[in-house]
């Protein structure tokens, strides 16, 4: 009787300790195995109760053994199918935004604060997007500015050479007031250095509206430079380009403060980060807006220079290697 307490006391989670637990009492040289071996000893009128307790202690045993195979064959499956619910998770791995994104979004995002909306257009261009509407015609010896990829000659296809071919078709499409920014991939036949690339990505705004002025346009590339850099020390130099009259580049002062400064700013602490002026009226001409009514300013400006000077990155090259170590670098930014 006392072996049937013990039988119906013992727990385990362990297969050793329940293996001992089965020798014990139902192995061959086990507890019951004893019994039933005293049982033709045990005097005739006691035999009834005898059998019943080694009968009852043989079921508690085998009872307790069955339940305890269940509950550990229980735990190996839930431990199969969900883990051991008690161990800590695993990290999550996701990926980074690449830094032109990251910074082309953040040019969106200001510029939308003054009323900018997004316009896209396609990276293979006809000759009148990228060029002839843009005061551009035929043999005009500025197209030599922009080294461009030919697709194909007579009619000319090519790789847009900047976004501006996106505001021609934004033009064409829509009344004034326009205000709209072209961000994309741009593509020019250069030679490939650590300063420049034969792809890179512009952003390139477009105002235009009645009565506006250049200070209008100035004051536009100050607060966006402002909220970028958290500076706002621009130069305007007086520059060429056909679609805008008078046009400008925009260079930003930067400072020297680190090594890669000196390198992409060529130890001048200025860096040019793109080209402005004034729309030429050919230009609306040529999109059906009448240049009497309306007129304005456009900018374009180079995503990677941007990010080389936010990021200190040396290299222009790097934004097309897609080394996972420089891209895993940009992970707390996204
Ligand atoms: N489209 C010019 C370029 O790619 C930049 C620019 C845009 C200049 C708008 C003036 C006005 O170089």
């Amino acid at each position: 009787k006392e072996y049937i307490g013990e039988a119906e006391a013992f727990s385990t989670e362990n297969k050793e300790e329940l293996e001992a637990f089965r020798i014990k009492f139902l192995g061959k040289k086990g507890v019951l195995n004893d019994f039933f071996a005293e049982f033709k000893n045990v005097p005739n009128e006691q035999k009834k109760e005898f059998g019943q307790v080694i009968n009852a202690l043989k079921t508690a045993a085998e009872d307790k053994v069955k339940s305890i195979v269940e509950a550990l064959e229980n735990k190996e499956e839930t431990k199969g199918v969900f883990g051991d619910l008690t161990r800590a998770a695993e990290p999550v791995l996701i990926g980074s935004r690449h830094p032109i994104s990251i910074v082309k979004n953040q040019i969106i995002d200001i510029f939308a604060n003054i009323g900018f909306n997004v316009s896209e257009g396609p990276e293979i261009e006809d000759d009148w997007h990228n060029f002839t509407a843009l005061n551009l015609p035929e043999y005009h010896p500025a197209r030599d500015m922009q080294d461009t990829f030919f697709i194909q000659t007579n009619p000319d296809v090519l790789l847009r050479t900047h976004t501006s071919s996106v505001q021609v078709r934004y033009m064409e499409n829509h009344k004034p007031p326009i205000r709209t920014i072209s961000p994309g991939r741009v593509f020019r036949n250069e030679a490939i250095s650590s300063r420049s690339h034969c792809i890179f990505h512009q952003v390139e705004g477009l105002y235009i509206d009645k009565d506006v002025s250049f200070a209008d346009l100035k004051q536009t590339l100050l607060y966006f430079t402002k909220e970028m850099f958290g500076k706002s020390k621009i130069r305007l130099r007086p520059s060429y380009f056909p679609f805008t009259e008078p046009s400008a580049e925009i260079d930003i002062y930067w400072g020297l403060k680190t090594e890669t400064d000196y390198r992409i700013t060529k130890g001048t602490g200025w860096l040019e980060i793109g080209g402005c002026g004034m729309v030429d009226p050919n230009v609306l001409k040529n999109c059906d807006i009448n240049p009497d009514e309306y007129n304005g300013f456009a900018f374009g400006m180079g995503v990677e220079r941007i990010a080389m000077l936010l990021y200190q990155i040396g290299d222009i090259r790097m934004f097309y290697e897609n080394d996972v170590r420089f891209l895993e670098q940009f992970k707390s930014s996204i």
